[in-house]
């Protein structure tokens, strides 16, 4: 498929191994010094080879104001050293010690009711407060300058999971008030342009002062989203703040910090271009019998596909991930050894290089005492899920071949933007239940999904320019510019295939005068969508193709829950609405442009609809696909581009059996050093990877 790709750089320099260990906490055993030796000989055993160190250890670092202790890390390191193991070394700000939370209570947060918070959980500092950055600066200096050299240093793992809290867990403190004000006034310099760009005159919220706008306000979504800019901006800045404080003593060591997945409001697009490498924590926990696998499986690719397009350059690694059952589910079901693999190589596929656990060893106590570890409660090497992880192990060492490998380059681009999300769900009337912007957008990946075909994932600042195709799900928010650059994507023979909510609004979460979609783009796909119907939960609609339509769609196919009822049509119908007050009137439309196109679907398709939408158009692109023979459904396969070979990760997201046909070409199974031509057999839950030649 590729002649010559020059390969990434792996995330640990001269270090190539797939990496693979765990979060490791010997600061919870200090008491116990045969547990740690017993730890070391374990991680020989288990084949794993990175360990991320000191999460939560403030205390263990700093028992009293100013009286520190390294040594028990400085053993921890040599040992790491010697066993050439490679550390993450964390800052250990998500917690913060119990002398500071009572000597300091402004490093407290303030509720939303304005009350400050007792000292307990963690991650909820205040971001603001000047000793709280002064006490994290100490300590981070103190690392540093004791670690940032050290041969067995990897990469620096800034705090833990920024903003992991709800939205009214926030800090509402004089400091963080003031803070929001300061932000507010670089942003629209005037209250005047401030209360403009808010619609502030309804129900008389006009500001006359800035002390007067307090962000617990939710009745103004204009306000919500710039909140939300504002905390995005907290965490950025608390992050280089961080950041700063390490690097000049460490130099050449990448430091970064763990995402959570598609957050509903960390917008980690920005967050990426701060760090210098991804990595993220991901919990899937498939079941193999669950009827509802393939489209977890599928919405976890997404959030991959998303991961991947961060840092093109760079690989990513998933920093924290689950051997067996995290405690917090539902339910514990024990992870069968090839459901593990399974989790594992379809991040692999995706362009991670390594995939580390949470957690290392089970503690005794507390929270997580029963979360699913590496090593458990019995301290067997014999017990279940340590030979899941040893044999990961192995597989690893022969996955070798594939690191330095790149994604396969995709066809189609599908934008997806925080902020237009922001302006969505916090929009009264809008249709935004179940997550629906992120649920929406998911959908229309899956079509691709169960057909192979890579898609890019990236926010509407992306580049379009790349793609043939480029799906806008739901853009309900246009920023400058944006509208300009899809009118150049489809001018220079682009297929942009928008649905309804596109350019409801403004980056202001303005909605758009003149008709939607806004910003002028009625022009581009010929219409004018008048209004949106929302349909009572449950209830469809039937969608009628029209006859000889260009996509040669037969039958009838079935919409949920929003339908944007469309006017002054000015392009060809493809399908029409079927029933229901809008009876007769189009529902999908395209324009031409030239060779490129316009497409616009009014209703929310369900999958199947969306199936055959999208079959016929990446038919007629001939869009590439990771794997170009038949795959039974619920197989999912990724491609990744070598040196004269391509590497297919193939995995087997259904509880039976399953068979692809190789059809006579030669592959070389990784796992087994086999080599394959008529067939391969994946199990139930079954995972691997095969080496290509790169002319398929
Ligand atoms: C993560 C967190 C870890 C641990 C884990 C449990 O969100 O970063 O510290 O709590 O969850 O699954």
């Amino acid at each position: 498929m590729s002649s010559s790709v020059s390969p990434r750089s792996p995330l640990i320099p001269g270090f190539s191994k797939i990496l693979h260990g765990g979060d490791y906490n010997p600061d919870q055993w200090l008491h116990a010094p045969e547990v740690i030796d017993e730890d070391f000989r374990l991680m020989a055993v288990s084949g794993c080879n990175t360990f991320t160190l000191g999460v939560f250890a403030w205390t263990s670092y700093e028992r009293e104001e100013g009286v520190f202790d390294f040594g028990w890390l400085d053993r921890i390191f040599e040992r790491m050293a010697e066993h050439g193991h490679k550390v993450i070394l964390a800052t250990p700000s998500g917690a913060k010690p119990a002398w500071m939370s009572r000597k300091y209570p402004e490093i407290r947060r303030v509720n939303a009711a304005g009350l400050r918070e007792p000292h307990w959980h963690r991650h909820n500092h205040c971001w603001s407060s000047p000793v709280y950055r002064e006490k994290v600066g100490a300590i981070n200096t103190q690392l540093a300058a004791r670690y940032g050299r050290h041969p067995a240093l990897a990469m620096w793992h800034v705090s833990n999971e920024l903003g992991n809290d709800s939205l009214d867990g926030q800090c509402f403190c004089p400091l963080c008030l003031g803070e929001w004000r300061l932000w507010l006034e670089r942003r629209y310099e005037t209250l005047e342009n401030l209360n403009r760009s808010w619609w502030a005159s309804f129900w008389s919220h006009e500001f006359t002062e800035w002390e007067q706008i307090d962000p617990r306000d939710w009745s103004m979504d204009s306000l919500s989203v710039d909140w939300l800019r504002f905390r995005n901006w907290q965490i950025q800045d608390w992050y280089e703040f961080e950041a700063e404080t390490l690097r000049p003593l460490s130099p050449g060591i990448p430091v970064s910090t763990n995402f959570m997945g598609v957050h509903p409001w960390i917008d980690y697009a920005a967050l990426a271009r701060k760090v210098d490498f991804v990595m993220d924590d991901q919990y899937p926990a498939y079941e193999i019998d669950d009827p509802g696998l393939i489209r977890s499986a599928a919405a976890v690719s997404f959030k991959d596909s998303l991961y991947r397009c961060f840092k093109p350059d760079r690989p990513w690694m998933l920093v924290e991930s689950c051997p067996d059952a995290p405690q917090w589910k539902e339910r514990m079901r024990p992870k069968p050894e090839a459901v593990h693999q399974l989790e594992m190589l379809q991040a692999l596929g995706h362009g991670a290089e390594g995939t580390c656990y949470f957690q290392w060893r089970k503690g005794r106590g507390s929270r997580e005492k029963l979360h699913g570890a590496v090593v458990d409660h019995s301290g067997r090497e014999d017990a279940r899920v340590f030979r899941s992880v040893t044999a990961l192990s192995r597989n690893y060492e022969r996955l070798a071949p594939v690191l330095g490998s790149t994604p396969q380059r995709a066809g189609v681009g599908l934008v997806y933007d925080w902020e237009a999300r922001w302006g969505m769900e916090f929009s009264e009337g809008a249709a935004r239940g179940g997550h629906a912007y992120e649920t929406v957008a998911g959908q229309h990946y899956f079509a691709f999904w169960e057909q192979s075909i890579p898609v890019d994932v990236f926010p509407s600042e992306g580049d379009f320019s790349a793609y043939r195709m480029l799906i806008l799900p739901q853009l309900w928010m246009l920023k400058p510019g944006v509208a300009r650059r899809l009118e150049a994507f489809v001018e220079q023979g682009g297929i942009l295939v928008a649905t309804s909510y596109l350019g409801v609004c403004d980056e202001s979460n303005l909605c758009f005068n003149g008709g939607w979609p806004g910003d002028g783009l009625m022009k581009l796909f010929g219409l004018w969508n008048e209004e949106y119907d929302t349909l009572p939960g449950g209830e469809t609609i039937e969608i009628v193709p029209a006859r000889g339509n260009a996509l040669g769609l037969t039958g009838s196919l079935t919409a949920t829950s929003l339908c944007g009822i469309l006017r002054d049509v000015e392009a060809e119908v493809v399908a029409t609405y079927g029933s229901g007050m809008f009876v007769g009137t189009p529902a999908i439309t395209v324009r031409r442009h030239g060779q490129g196109e316009a497409w616009y679907v009014g209703p929310r398709l369900d999958a199947e609809a969306l199936g055959a939408f999208y079959r016929p158009l990446a038919r007629r692109l001939g869009l590439e696909k990771a794997w170009d023979g038949e795959l039974p459904p619920g197989i999912s396969a990724q491609r990744r581009l070598g040196d004269g070979e391509d590497y297919v990760f193939l995995e087997n997201f259904t509880p039976r059996s399953q068979t692809i046909a190789l059809g006579g070409r030669r592959v070389r199974d990784l796992l087994t050093g086999g080599m394959l031509s008529d067939a391969l057999i994946l199990p139930s839950a079954g995972s691997t990877v095969l080496a290509v030649p790169s002319s398929y």
